[in-house]
């Protein structure tokens, strides 16, 4: 089965074509991150006027560039939520219309199912394994069963990672998004000897909590009795994005011991972490657990990691109808039931 993708929860716009939910043909992703720098964040009606413009060109280009034309489509798969609803409503708005105007299925997908199934499109990962998706909206781990089979072991309780990344980037003025700047100021440097505390992780469960590392950054900024020089910004990037790394991998790893699985499947925008993807890596092989990461295309927004999921519910006759809506709130252990 053909599919098209399409991804528009938050200021991404993402077009895919995908041959049997594990054959990319073509993953195009058209950023926003330009229009919302300079706000330091994502405005949500900018968000949707973007999408508009740029939805049916994009789609256009991942056909040709996948060698197929309309005909070819078997099928739509949208992410229904969760994510801005203003910019979700284009997505599935238009997937609607096209699904209609082709006469073909299309199916609404949990953006985060898209996250953590993503790994399938490279290879082929057994279930159970342990989902970890951190990106600007999650920071969860679920048990995951199968396709449409999750069940949620912790999240945080604040901020997400990806959130974090970005406010504590904004508060050192490194600029939005920014996850991959604090990246590379810690690959580049060190701490220089400061700690950020880790909290939640003596609590005997598997939640997180970003926002108190937030305000210990903050804090920090407000001892200083000079504004921070550059060495002093890239070593306080390093520590904070120590103590996020610790704080995910060491619990991840219990939640994982804990639920008597031996894979880990991390994803998301955060997941392109080059310290969390260190981090994990030594774990593996101190552990003996097989870590799991797709590559950076794939764990960001694109539309090509919706199709797995998609592929799979629309090949077993689960579609949506034209009454499909947006979802901002969506838990994604509800999704089994939604679409049964
Ligand atoms: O999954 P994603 O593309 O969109 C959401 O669903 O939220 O994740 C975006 C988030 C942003 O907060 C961004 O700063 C973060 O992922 N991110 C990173 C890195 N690249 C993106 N965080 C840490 N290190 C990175 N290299
Ligand atoms: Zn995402």
């Amino acid at each position: 089965m053909i599919l098209l993708a399409l991804e528009s929860s938050c200021d991404e716009t993402a077009a895919a074509v995908v041959r049997d939910g594990r054959q990319v043909l073509s993953n195009l992703i058209s950023s926003q991150v330009d229009l919302h720098a300079v706000y330091g964040g994502v405005v949500p009606e900018l968000a949707s006027r973007r999408h508009l413009e740029v939805i049916n060109p994009l789609v256009e280009e991942a056909l040709s560039t996948a060698g197929v034309n309309q005909r070819d489509l078997e099928g739509i798969v949208v992410t229904r939520g969760p994510g801005l609803v203003g910019a979700l409503l284009v997505g599935v708005s238009f997937a609607k219309a096209y699904a209609y105007a082709l006469n073909i299925p299309m199916i609404g997908v949990h953006h985060i199912e898209g996250h953590i199934q993503a790994i399938q499109l490279e290879k082929i990962v057994e279930y159970p394994f342990l989902g970890v998706a951190v990106s600007g909206g999650h920071t969860h781990l679920y048990r995951v069963d199968g396709i449409g089979r999750y069940q949620l072991l912790g999240r945080t309780v604040d901020d997400a990672a990806g959130e974090a990344f970005d406010k504590v980037a904004k508060m050192l003025g490194l600029g939005y998004p920014g996850g991959p700047i604090i990246d590379n100021l810690a690959a580049a440097g060190d701490d220089g000897g400061i700690i950020f505390p880790r909290p939640m992780l003596k609590k005997n469960n598997f939640d997180f909590s970003f926002s108190g590392m937030k305000t210990a950054v903050l804090n920090y900024l407000h001892r200083l009795e000079k504004p921070a020089d550059d060495l002093r910004i890239s070593q306080i990037a390093c520590a904070f994005q120590t103590a996020v790394v610790d704080v995910i991998t060491q619990k991840t790893l219990r939640a994982a011991e804990a639920e008597n699985l031996d894979r880990i499947v991390v994803s998301g925008g955060v997941a392109c972490n080059s310290g969390l993807r260190k981090r994990f890596a030594e774990l593996t092989v101190s552990s003996g657990m097989d870590v799991f990461f797709p590559a950076p295309i794939l764990c960001a927004d694109n539309g090509a990691m919706l199709a797995v999921a998609g592929d799979y519910y629309l090949s077993r006759g689960f579609s949506s109808g034209l009454d499909l809506n947006a979802v901002s709130n969506w838990p994604l252990e509800q999704v089994r039931c939604d679409y049964k």
